[in-house]
Parts: structure tokens; C-alpha cells; sequence
């Protein structure tokens, strides 16, 4: 395994469109080592998730995690999740806004609104069918995610750009203030 290169905004991978991953070649071994080094690369810079082309593959995979994160103390636990080729569909009209923040925007925070609810399919990383619906937390990760390999990111989605925040004033202006989120 190997923990691989995070690119930042300004990037131009970040804002390109990834490409579906055959679902024959979902257990090839090139595959299943970019999802490994993906595991590897979120839990080594304490991401919640990482998306492929953040690691300069323009792949429909993202990887999820969340638990005992120091960026995210607050956060409700996600056990690790790969996702491949995800379709995300919104259950509902109402939006939430959270705070998120990226490993692609190192040390920044912004208010994101996000669909509450979501309905998820995707493939795991055996190939098989994932089909549930995601709800708060873990329904803003996957958007956040799965933006990512339609080469968006979450500063594309604020609504009001004065909430965006370097992490060491939100920690002294913002912590305690509002819902912590990703
Ligand atoms: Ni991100």
C-alpha cells in the first residue's frame, strides 16, 4: 500500500469528469490497489472520505470512513465504505447546511447546503450491488464525495462565501457555535 499525493484546488484534475470503472475490472488487481492506497491516503491525513481523482485518477471510486477522526471529533461514526460508480438521487427538497471541509482544501471550512436525505447506489469493492438510503451525515459525505467525480468541490456549493474559514479561526470563532459536519 502507499499513501498517494493529494491534489488541491486549483488543480485542473479536480474539475474534470471521472470515468465509470468496468465492473470487470472491479477486482483487478489495479484497482483493488488504488482503492487500498486510497484507505491508506484518507486515514494518513484524517480525511472522512476521498475520492479518486483527488489521487489523480479519474475513476468513479470514493472511499468513506469516519471514526475517532481528529479533524472531525464530533462527527457520528461511518464504518469504512467503498463506493463505485455511485448514482446519488435526492429523497427530498430540503436542504441542511453543515460545515464541511476537504483534503483538497487543506485547512479551510465553509458551510455547505446538502440534501438530508439520499438515495445511494454504487458498487462496493467485491462488484456487488449497494442500493440504501442515506440520511444527515453520512447522505452530506456521500454528496460531497461523489461531487468530486463530477469535478465539483464543496466551495462550488456555498451559498455564501462568508463562511468560508481557515481551520484556525474557526476553531476560535465558530467551534461550539454551530453543528460540526463534513
Ligand atoms: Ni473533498
Amino acid at each position: 500500500m502507499a499513501i498517494l499525493k493529494v491534489a488541491r484546488l486549483g488543480h485542473p484534475v479536480l474539475r474534470k469528469v471521472a470515468a465509470p470503472v468496468p465492473v470487470g475490472e472491479i477486482l483487478s488487481a489495479e484497482i483493488q490497489r488504488l482503492v487500498d492506497d486510497m484507505i491508506e491516503t484518507m486515514r494518513e491525513y484524517n480525511g472522512a472520505g476521498l475520492a479518486a481523482p483527488q489521487v489523480h485518477a479519474l475513476k468513479q471510486i470514493c472511499v468513506i470512513e469516519v471514526h475517532g477522526n481528529p479533524r472531525y471529533p464530533d462527527a457520528p461514526a461511518i464504518p469504512l465504505t467503498v463506493l463505485i460508480n455511485p448514482v446519488v438521487t435526492p429523497l427530498t427538497d430540503e436542504m441542511e447546511d453543515g460545515w464541511e471541509g476537504c483534503l483538497s482544501v487543506p485547512d479551510m471550512r465553509g458551510i455547505v447546503p446538502r440534501f438530508g436525505s439520499v438515495r445511494l447506489e454504487a458498487r462496493d469493492r467485491e462488484g456487488n450491488p449497494i442500493d440504501v438510503v442515506a440520511k444527515e451525515f453520512f447522505a452530506r459525505v456521500i454528496q460531497h464525495e461523489t461531487d468530486h467525480l463530477n469535478g465539483i468541490v464543496y466551495v462550488d456549493r456555498m451559498r455564501d462565501l462568508a463562511t468560508l474559514t481557515h481551520l484556525a479561526e474557526w476553531n476560535r470563532y465558530w467551534l461550539g457555535n454551530q453543528e460540526q459536519d463534513e
